[in-house]
This record gives C-alpha cells, structure tokens and sequence, in this order.
C-alpha cells in the first residue's frame, strides 16, 4: 500500500477581470495553503480559447491573473506560478484523455450546456473537451488536491472518472513499471498511476453570488459591473457597489440557519466571514440583530482593507511586465521537467516507441 505524494494544483482563466468570487473561492485559498504544501497555479491560457478564439490582450490577462497571483501573496520561488501554453505536455495528455472519456460523461457537463447556449452546433469542440484538458493539467503532476470554487465541482468528478478508467484499463501494463500505487476506491481496491483528486471547496463562500441578485452566482460575464466586485475596483467603487447590493428589510439573524431563504443576506455574510478569516456563525454572533445599515459599511471597510493592498501590488506588478514574464519563464521550467516526467511514463505505460 503506498501513497501519492501530496501536491496542490489550481488554474485561472485569464479571461476578464478577477472578481471577489475568484479571490475568495480560489486564491485565497492558494495562498492560505502554501504553507504546508507543494504548491502548483495555473493560468490556463489554452482553456481560454475555448469560447472565445481571438482576444484582444492575452498577454495582458495572462499577466494580469499573474499579478493577482504573487499581490495576492503566492510565492513563485517557494511554489510554481506559469501559464499553461508554456507546458505542452497539458495539451498531448489531454489528447490521451479524449480517448479515455466516454460522450456520455461529457454530455453531462452543466458547465458546457450553460456556455455553449441554445445553439449548441456553434460551440468549440474545443468548449466541449474543456473538462478534458482540465483532467490532465491536474494529472499530468498526479496532483493529489485541487482548491476551487464550488461550480468546478462537476470537472472534478470527471477528472476522477478519467483517471479511475485510465488505471483500471491499464491496469496491467502499471504493475510491471513499478509506478502505480495501490488505493482503494470504495470497496475496490485499484492499482493506480493517477491519483484520486480530492476538490478543495469548503470555507464560508465557495459560491459567491452576485450582489444585484443573490441566486445568481458572480462571473466575468454578467453585464452589471454592479452585480461584482472586481479585484481592480478602487475603493470608491467598493463601497458604491456594496452599498448598493441588493438585501432585504430585516435585521440580520443571530444563527447560521436564520440565513436561510434569505439569499442576499447569506451572500453578504458569507463575504465577510471569508474576508475576515472566520466563519458565518462568528459574524452573526458579532452582527446578529443588527440592520444591514450597520452591517454594510463594515463590510465596506473589511473589503477595502483587504483588497487595497493586492490592488496597489496587481498595479506595481503590471506596471513591470519583463518581471512578470520572467516568473511565468522559471514556473513554466520547472512545471515542464515534472510534466515530462509523467508524460515519458504515460507514454511508456500505453506504449508509445521512444
Ligand atoms: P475560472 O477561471 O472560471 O475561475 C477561477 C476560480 O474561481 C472560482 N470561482 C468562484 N468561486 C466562488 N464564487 C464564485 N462566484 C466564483 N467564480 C469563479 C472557480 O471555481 C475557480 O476555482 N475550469 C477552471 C480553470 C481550470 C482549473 C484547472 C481549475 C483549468 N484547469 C485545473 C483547477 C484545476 C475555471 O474556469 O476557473
């Protein structure tokens, strides 16, 4: 019985402004696990060209993710930080994974449905595969734990699915090499070459909502600058959008289960709890009774002063592009040699002459 190393994998898409439910759902995240891991973060450029072929800045975005990253204190030297175009092997054990994944798996894909709309037949098949090249930017280090938001979820059980059918069907040409470990799944015990990954998605907001509509989760694409708070807002805008969110005529609850029903409210309490490192149940017991007049501008100063400062970095960093690109050269060096590493495996496992 052995292990997998344990390592920490993440991606951004550099598409559109980081918004605070990237920050909290994701980076945040990165940061608080540096600590005690291996750490590896992404920003997947290739998965970017899959609704949208040609950009206006890409250099741009791919650096603006990367400043988010170290302003918001990753550090490249100690962990990896690169962009994905920089490691091709991504893209040859997604290849390897489209063969591995059945139609049926990727029909279900929620995510594919909502971005590929009601005229399905003008959709990528890149768009289609997304999930696919997902599986192996994870996989292709045989990372062991993914921090994300929760609308990743679905990915993620197919990256196990592709995994779990990858070691099972070949099974016997992983025991000879000597480099799979035994694990069980459920009951079955599995001789694997790639690990089970298991999503990190816990924390008081793994969903955060828009603030004009707290059923609606926050994204890039909404047309309401108003319905996010974007990690590039200063602090005028933070306060005129908070201000602003939607709510609704009652006090705050003294209990987490108050919150139920009340979706605006829940939203805003989570922000704060993920904001202030505690969890829902400390803020109502700070809060709980009071009217969101009171709770509002202390949300308002608790945002401004935690994200004022990765601002100021995000624009010292973006104003050094050379600094920045040189980051993404050393990460993306040393993300291929171990991408490598598992790629001649892989390749020796279903093989591949070399
Ligand atoms: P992307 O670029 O859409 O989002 C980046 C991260 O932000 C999280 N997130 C949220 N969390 C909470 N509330 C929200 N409203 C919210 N909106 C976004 C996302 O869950 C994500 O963690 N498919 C990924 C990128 C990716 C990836 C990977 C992630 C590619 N390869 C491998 C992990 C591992 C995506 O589109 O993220």
């Amino acid at each position: 019985m052995g292990e997998f190393k344990p390592l920490v994998f993440s991606g951004v898409q550099p598409t559109g402004n980081l918004h605070l439910g990237n920050y909290l759902g994701a980076i945040r995240k990165f940061v608080a696990l540096q600590e005690n891991n291996d750490c590896m973060y992404c920003v997947v450029d290739l998965h970017a060209l899959t609704a949208q072929l040609v950009h206006d800045d890409m250099p741009t975005q791919i650096r603006s993710i990367t400043a988010a990253f170290l302003a918001a204190g990753i550090d490249p030297k100690q962990h990896i930080v690169f962009n994905q175009s920089q490691v091709p092997q991504h893209a040859e054990l997604a290849w390897i994974f489209n063969c591995v994944a059945r139609l049926g798996w990727m029909n279900r894909m929620t995510q594919f449905k909502d971005k590929a709309g009601k005229d399905r037949e003008q959709a990528s098949l890149g768009l289609y595969a997304y999930p696919s090249l997902m599986a192996a930017d994870i996989l292709v280090y045989r990372a062991t734990h993914v921090p994300v938001g929760e609308d990743q979820k679905q990915h993620l059980e197919l990256t196990r699915d592709i995994a779990m059918k990858f070691n099972i069907d070949f099974m016997e040409k992983i025991r000879p090499t000597g480099l799979g470990v035994d694990i069980t799944v459920g009951e079955e015990p599995v001789h694997a070459y790639f690990p089970m990954v298991e999503p990190l998605i816990d924390g008081p907001a793994p969903r955060v909502m828009s603030l004009k509509d707290g059923t609606k989760k926050m994204s890039k694409s909404d047309p309401s600058d108003l319905s996010r708070i974007n990690l590039m807002d200063d602090a005028d805008a933070i306060s005129r959008k908070i201000r602003k969110a939607k709510t609704d005529p009652d006090a705050l609850p003294s209990e987490v289960d108050g919150l139920k029903g009340r979706p605006e409210a829940d939203n805003l309490v989570g922000i704060f709890a993920a904001l202030a490192d505690k969890t829902k149940a400390e803020v109502l017991s700070e809060f709980g009774g009071q009217q969101f007049s009171v709770f509002k501008p202390a949300l308002v100063d608790l945002s401004i002063e935690v994200l004022a400062p990765i601002n100021a970095e995000m624009r010292r960093l973006m104003a050094d592009p050379s600094y920045i690109d040189s980051v993404l050269r050393d990460g993306g060096a040393r993300a291929r040699e171990r991408a490598e590493k598992t790629m001649n495996e892989v390749r020796d496992i279903i093989g591949f002459v070399r």
